[in-house]
């Protein structure tokens, strides 16, 4: 290329700069030898280099200033390419080059960390130094087991025949005669999501889940898993996979999934692409075998979970955890009041009435309410009071149902965005009670 061309391009490049005419310009620097200025123009290169381009740099590597402007240009390259580059540098033996670059990247993006490379190129004190950084707690991970629930069960879980009933044939079965779902080729595991509205039940089922089957049972704290440190949340998931795989039959239970699989409008704290998908990755199992593994989550806010989740082979079960019916109502206020001083007066069944819409969780805080109206007539009075119709009669004064707020929420979802009938228990639910 002659001198004017070469100016020409340049004031081209300063009135307004490309990563095509910068591409132009670099090449013929390099042939004329002359490469004074060409960091200006590598460093807008980013991810356009071809492998042949890269290449073509790398052999001219060895001017200090193209090596320099190597390091400048790794920080803005994807991780494919940076391979690619750091590869080629080992190739041509140019491996002082190869170091500067790598390190230059790895200041720039914590996440860069290559054990072959960093052992050809002598960095494996850099490396032990960043694993203490990095390396999840396995302790935290072994820990885990603690939450293997054997001693709840169905029994403790009041009403949701339905869906109890549906766990039992394709989760609690297929764990107990593997045989007969492997003569038919069915999978055993998969994903399971459990939704409804908050405090109806959805993390007691999970745990009944695990304590029916007999399975190891893996309860992840979602927020343990979205750690503070950047490649450290893909580990973690990683090794509770991994342990889960080891232990079959296994359940990983993911509470409140939105905070890991979250649509980015709805995140609250926002789990990184990377951490969203390593998790697809453990899903899909496709390097590891998951047979044996069930994934279960629970969401209040399924609208809110990033529909690659949802997918075929992922969680693609759902089942709806509704609020309990005046029958199960009654049996959940008898189930929690167990145990406790409760005077003969107490009618279940006008309770039951006059709760429509209280969740399990509202009407186990019904209860507390009421034994504390009964504490407290028992310090004032100084006499043993038990529980009666008249602490519940307060505590109703005081307390209200909390899932008709996400049952009107629910129904704008099921009418106007139900894919493939996703949502139809949910419209199913509403039809129901909106007759009587
Ligand atoms: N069907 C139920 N039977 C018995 N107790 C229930 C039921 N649903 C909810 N509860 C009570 O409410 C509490 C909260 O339920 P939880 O499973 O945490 O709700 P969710 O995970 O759906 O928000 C439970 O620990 C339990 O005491
Ligand atoms: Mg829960």
């Amino acid at each position: 290329m002659d001198i004017n061309t070469l100016s020409g391009l340049k004031a081209a490049f300063d009135a307004g700069p490309s990563p095509e005419l910068a591409k132009i310009i670099t090449f013929a620097l390099i042939e004329s030898g002359n490469t004074d200025n060409i960091a200006l123009y590598i460093s807008v290169l980013g991810n356009t280099l071809t492998d042949d381009e890269l290449e073509r740099l790398v052999e001219a590597a060895e001017d200090p200033n193209i090596s320099l402007s190597l390091e400048t240009l790794a920080q803005k390259i994807d991780v494919e390419t940076f391979n690619i580059l750091i590869q080629l540098l080992i190739d041509k033996n140019n491996l002082d080059t190869a170091k500067s670059v790598y390190l230059s990247a790895r200041k720039q993006n914590i996440r860069i960390q290559n054990p072959v490379f960093e052992s050809i190129l002598g960095l494996e004190i850099q490396a032990t130094k960043l694993k203490v950084v990095e390396k999840p707690d396995i302790a935290q991970i072994t820990d885990l087991s603690r939450y293997r629930q054997k001693n709840t069960d169905f029994s403790d879980v009041i009403g949701l025949e339905k869906i109890k009933k549906q766990i039992h044939k394709k989760i609690i079965l297929p764990f107990q005669s593997p045989s007969l779902f492997q003569r038919f080729k069915k999978k055993i595991g998969g994903g399971v999501l459990l939704y409804g509205p908050p405090g109806c039940g959805k993390t007691l089922l999970a745990r009944a889940t695990a304590g029916e089957c007999n399975a190891s049972f893996f309860n992840v704290e979602v927020s343990d898993v979205l750690d503070m440190y950047i490649g450290e949340s893909e580990q973690k998931l990683h090794a509770i996979f991994e342990k889960a795989r080891n232990e079959t039959p296994s359940v990983i239970f993911f509470d409140e999934l939105e905070a890991l699989a979250g649509k980015r409008e709805h995140a609250r704290s926002t789990s990184s692409a990377n951490t969203v998908s390593q998790f697809l990755t453990e899903l899909d199992g496709f390097s590891q075998n998951n047979e044996g593994v069930l994934v279960l989550a629970s969401t209040n806010v399924p609208w809110a979970i990033d529909s690659a989740f949802l997918r075929p082979g992922r969680f693609d079960r759902m089942f709806f955890v509704p609020p309990p019916d005046r029958v199960a109502r009654k049996g959940i206020l008898k189930h929690h009041i167990q145990g406790r001083p409760a005077s003969d007066d107490i009618n279940f069944d006008t309770i039951a009435d006059k709760t429509p819409g209280y969740s399990g969780a509202d009407l186990s805080n019904l209860i507390e309410m009421a034994a504390d109206e009964a504490i407290d007539e028992s310090i004032d009075t100084g006499n043993d009071v038990s529980i009666s119709i008249k602490h519940f009669k307060e505590a109703l004064g005081e307390s209200r149902a909390t899932t008709t707020e996400w049952l009107t929420t629910a129904r704008n979802y099921a009418r106007y965005a139900n894919d493939g009938g996703r949502y139809n228990d949910v419209l199913d639910f509403i039809n129901k009670h909106s007759k009587n």
